[in-house]
């Protein structure tokens, strides 16, 4: 039963103490986030990770590129382990590393040494260490204007993998035109742009995440027309004209930051991940919170962790497995840690 195996969960911390720590990612479920020793947006884990030295297992309750993150940033001595090895992200796999080095090779021909690689950290540790190795950083939705500005003071232009949604809406921030923006098609190994190729100043890699692309302007039209009063926060993951449109737009921690701080009375219709949203509307009785898209699913992926896993994972650690161990290679978590790091020190 389900108090059958939240009780194991509480007799495995209990008896693990300190040496177990377990992060758990805002879109994580209730059932597993009850139990999350921390929990925060990509960022706030990739720091925690780092921090934490006294761990020797991490339980990881998010998807396998934060896993990874954790891998890298922790000691040799740490495990981190992820309690469904198909909790991916569809967005990290829109970039494999073959694609990337093919790109590389037909952009640096197009632009030669005037250009920098950056990586939303829903990536590949593959990708990282790409970018690492060439002199780039890693970006996360809370920094992502931040890290822009770093490549710009070093390069003229820049590649923006693989979120083509948080690149475009980030550089269009900070007053990148969108005529000086060109997609990067990674199937067709192909730039998508009419314009004059000189004057590219951004390329945007051309992959999306399936949950935060679902949000549409006729999502908005409809809240506006209904619940004319209603604020619009939206995450930067979701499309150009979407954020547009919103009332404002930033990552997960800042939609929370900014629900949590608004006045009792208040109305929000959120354009993010639904276990989030759900957890926001119940922490907020004496609020009006509605998800921008009514038909809104969490995401699959993430929701992969449930408490069945997360039983099973502690209960191997318990019995001295490594089942579901996350490694990163020494050669691959080297350059990854480089670009990962360049974005902990500007954060
Ligand atoms: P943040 O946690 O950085 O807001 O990212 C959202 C996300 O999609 C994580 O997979
Ligand atoms: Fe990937 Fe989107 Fe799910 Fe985040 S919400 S893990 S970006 S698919």
């Amino acid at each position: 039963t389900t108090e059958e195996l939240e009780e194991r969960v509480r007799e495995i911390k209990g008896k693990l103490g300190k040496k177990l720590f377990i992060p758990g990612h805002h879109y994580q479920k209730d059932e597993v986030i009850q139990f999350a020793d921390a929990t925060g947006d990509s960022l706030k884990l990739a720091q925690l990770s780092a921090e934490n030295k006294d761990a020797e297992h991490v339980v990881f309750c998010g998807v396998h590129f934060m896993a990874e993150i954790a891998d890298i940033l922790t000691t040799k001595e740490q495990k981190v382990y992820l309690p469904d090895m198909r909790a991916g992200c569809s967005m990290a796999d829109m970039a494999d590393i073959f694609q990337t080095e093919r790109a590389w090779n037909k952009l640096t021909e197009l632009f030669g040494d005037t250009i920098l690689p950056l990586t939303y950290v829903n990536s590949t540790a593959e990708i990282k260490s790409f970018v690492g190795k060439h002199g780039g950083a890693t970006v996360t939705s809370s920094n992502a204007e931040k890290m822009v500005r770093w490549a710009f003071e070093k390069k003229e232009r820049l590649l923006f993998l693989p979120d083509q949604h948080l690149g475009r809406n980030t550089a269009y921030n900070i007053g990148i035109g969108l005529d000086e923006m060109a997609v990067w098609n990674p199937i067709s190994n192909e730039l998508e742009f009419s314009g004059l190729i000189e004057e590219v100043k951004v390329i945007l890699w051309k992959g999306h995440c399936s949950v935060h692309e679902n949000f549409t302007v006729e999502n908005i039209r409809q809240v506006r027309e209904t619940y004319p009063d209603m604020k619009i926060i939206v995450h930067p993951e979701c499309r150009r004209e979407v954020v547009a449109l919103s009332d404002m737009a930033g990552s997960t921690n800042y939609i929370i930051d900014a629900i949590y701080g608004s006045p009792s009375g208040s109305s929000w219709a959120v354009g993010t991940e639904m276990n989030l949203v759900n957890r926001i509307i119940q922490e907020h009785p004496d609020k009006q919170i509605i998800s921008l898209n009514p038909h809104m699913c969490p995401c699959l992926t993430m929701n992969r962790i449930d408490l069945p896993h997360l039983v099973w994972c502690l209960e191997a650690i318990e019995l001295g497995s490594s089942h579901n161990r996350i490694e990163v290679d020494g050669h691959i978590a080297d350059n990854a840690k480089k670009a990962l790091n360049r974005m902990l020190e500007l954060s």
